[in-house]
């Protein structure tokens, strides 16, 4: 079975773990996926290095910041939607991506880092497709849990499962979504969930590169 992640709380490093024994009782379903979390190296294992950047991919990265410059034109504020469009592309905002992000901005590295691991959405996940199951309380009162469990138990090496908050579709509930598109599925049964996994690849902007 895939391994469960939920979405909704970050870790800087090790060293930052959240002090789990101060999460009450009713966390406790959610305890032993944190501990397991911090002590995978958030940072590294999210935003690994890559070794080297491409003149290619240099290029791509400068694309994004001229578009998106010209549409958030102030300050720093077209910081995140770069990410984004990084994140979408390679589906790994790598290291060394971020430090052509710091040049093209002109601001230290670890402020995009800080940027960057703010946002559960910009992790990576060595490249595998993505969905989001949401499971919060309008999708969880409609059998989320449910379709989240079909997911990890349907889903193989090449995707990964992110159980997410509402995804703002609570009408259509319980809902699942494709991040790196616009599509996301309303009513979702445990019926339905090969075929999202199956939509989910060949979607997927990153995958379909190679
Ligand atoms: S609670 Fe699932 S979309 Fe809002």
């Amino acid at each position: 079975m895939a391994k469960r992640r939920i979405g909704i709380t970050h870790i800087h490093s090790p060293d930052e773990q959240v002090p789990f024994e101060f999460l009450p009782a009713e966390y406790g379903v959610y305890k032993d996926n944190l501990k397991e979390w911090a002590n995978e190296h958030y940072i590294a294992k999210r935003f690994p290095k890559k070794g080297s950047i491409t003149e290619e991919e240099k290029n791509r990265i400068k694309s994004f910041f001229e578009t998106r410059r010209k549409e958030f034109p102030d300050g720093t504020s077209a910081l995140l939607p770069v990410l984004n469009d990084i994140k979408k592309n390679y589906g790994v905002v790598y290291t060394e991506y971020m430090d052509e992000v710091a040049n093209l901005f002109g601001v230290h590295p670890s402020y995009v880092l800080g940027v960057a691991t703010f946002y559960t959405m910009l992790e990576g996940f060595d490249g595998k497709a993505e969905i989001y199951v949401c499971n919060s309380l309008p999708c969880y009162l409609q059998g989320s849990e449910e379709i989240l469990q079909e997911f990890l138990r349907k889903a193989d090496d090449e995707v990964e499962i992110r159980e997410w908050v509402c995804l703002g579709r609570c009408e259509f509930a319980p809902v699942v979504h494709i991040p790196y598109t616009e599509k996301s599925f309303g009513h979702v049964t445990k019926e339905d969930v090969e075929q999202i996994i199956k939509i989910s690849k060949e979607v997927c902007p990153w995958r379909n590169k190679k």
